[in-house]
């Protein structure tokens, strides 16, 4: 196996705090509570260490596979035999409706085909206007708020993730739906997206009392995105030429390459949320994660500084890219097996589940040199590559996130605006942990001292 190069940046070595992961294999429902809560606290200390690791979990087999051959199997070269989990799809359709990231076989490939050229470099660029006018208002805001004492970063960056969501979509800021837009979000987040013991239990053709309230969340949340579009198409209509100017105007002109056929008003609602929920807090807790670790290394933090303006961004891009290897926004990938298979010597059955956990693979001790510790340079052009298959952030194969180019060119620009805007310093020394639900979060909202360049 391919090590990782020797951390080759010259700033002090860091390590930032990590859980302490149990001694051993939590018990099932202790270790169902920990999914809930905080799922990085699943894992003992030995899951760091070894390839493969299978445990029984309600009447079931679940493996977690962290060997980059096997991953590749799953991901890749027999990815068809991996689908998405009843669990993923009971708690994220009533959001996502038959959006791409929970549609299967020939719907998800003719989403998939449609959609790709909206996600093409080419078309990220038309967004960055966007994304850097986003990026300088929340400057100003947040300079009025430093002004006043710490700031809460993360609802800041939240925000920021969440304003350029809405304006690469729209062209619109979200002035107008924004507070309603986060409503959504949050009581989503807080509750009827998390997994509980019911989903996993109760056969998904029976509604559970969560899966009503979910329906019910799902009308209103349907009601709410219709009027966003209607009101978007009306205030265009007032605007003159013919151009895309925003991922809407690229998701209606989109057409099946072999078909011809486009998406209709439903399918482009479905999408819409997917893009909006799938990009919007991967986004801004990378950013998070990122401001956290600067803070924490003045050396990187001016590195980045430096680059601020710069046309070209390699430090802050690696920056970003070491951010998410240490803080993976999306912790766990989850499979069913649909038939059987063998992965890395072990016998997979049909209806196993497969769990691969970009969290474990990125601090695996067989894979990474110095592995907790924070090290753009890893990702410098030039830098030995990172181990294949060790690294996924985005995913890997035929269902590797499409939003994955402009998700790097979005978090790299917003960052070297506030950095190069703001030295960012802790306000306190409390300890930053990681607490991952849907999305690799901070267990708190830290306070950070913002000073003006
Ligand atoms: C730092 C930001 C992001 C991270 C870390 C991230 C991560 C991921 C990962 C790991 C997957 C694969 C999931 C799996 O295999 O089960 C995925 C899929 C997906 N992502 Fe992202 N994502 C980010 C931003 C975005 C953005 C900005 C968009 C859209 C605007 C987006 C849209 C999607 C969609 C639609 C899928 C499903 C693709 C499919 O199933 O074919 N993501 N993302």
């Amino acid at each position: 196996m391919d090590m990782q190069a020797p951390p080759s940046h010259a700033a002090p070595r860091l390590v930032p705090p990590v859980p302490v992961p149990p001694e051993r294999e939590l018990p099932t429902l202790r270790f169902i509570a920990a999914m809930r809560t905080n799922g990085i606290g699943c894992w003992p200390a030995a899951a760091y260490e070894t390839p493969l690791r299978r445990r029984r979990l309600l009447g079931r087999t679940r493996f977690t596979v962290s060997d980059p051959d096997a991953v590749r199997r799953v991901l890749v070269d027999n990815a068809s035999n991996y689908a998405r989990t009843p669990i993923t799809i009971r708690v994220l359709r009533p959001m996502l409706g038959d959006g791409l990231l929970i549609s299967e076989g020939a719907a998800w490939r003719h989403q998939r085909r449609t959609l790709a050229p909206a996600f093409t470099p080419r078309a990220v660029e038309m967004l960055v206007p966007h994304i850097l006018s986003a990026s300088d208002e929340a400057v100003v805001a947040l300079e009025r708020e430093a002004a006043a004492g710490p700031v809460d970063l993360f609802t800041a960056l939240q925000r920021l993730a969440l304003e350029i969501a809405g304006r690469t979509m729209f062209s619109v800021g979200t002035a107008r739906h924004g507070a309603r837009l986060r409503g959504f979000l949050e009581t989503y987040a807080g509750r009827l997206g998390r997994p509980h013991l019911s989903d996993v239990v109760v056969p998904l053709r029976f509604a559970t009392p969560l899966d009503r309230a979910r329906a019910r969340f799902r009308r209103d949340w349907v009601a709410f995105l219709d009027t966003v579009i209607a009101d978007r198409d009306q205030g265009q209509e007032e605007r003159s030429g013919g151009e895309a100017r925003d991922l809407l105007d690229l998701l209606r002109a989109a057409r099946d390459p072999e078909t011809g056929r486009g998406f209709s008003h439903e399918e482009l609602r479905d999408q819409v949320a997917t893009m909006i929920l799938a990009g919007h807090e991967t986004t801004a807790v990378t950013l998070l994660w990122a401001c956290t670790l600067l803070a924490l290394s003045p050396e990187t933090q001016e590195a980045v500084a430096a680059e601020a303006e710069r046309a070209d961004k390699p430090f802050t891009r690696a920056a970003i890219e070491e951010t998410m290897r240490l803080y993976p926004p999306a912790f766990v990938l989850a499979r069913r097996a649909l038939g059987p298979d063998s992965l890395a010597g072990e016998a997979v059955a049909a209806g196993d589940s497969v769990t691969i956990s970009p969290w474990l693979l990125h601090r695996h001790r067989r894979l990474w040199q110095d592995p907790d510790a924070f090290d753009p340079g890893r990702f410098l052009p030039g830098a030995p590559p990172v181990p294949r298959f060790a690294y996924l952030p985005f995913g890997a194969g035929p269902r590797v996130c499409i939003g994955a180019a402009f998700a790097l060119t979005e978090a790299t620009l917003a960052l070297s605006r506030i950095v190069g805007h703001f030295r960012l310093a802790r306000a306190d020394a409390r300890p930053v942990l990681p607490a991952a639900v849907v999305t690799t979060q901070p267990d708190h909202a830290p306070a950070f001292r913002l000073t003006r360049r």
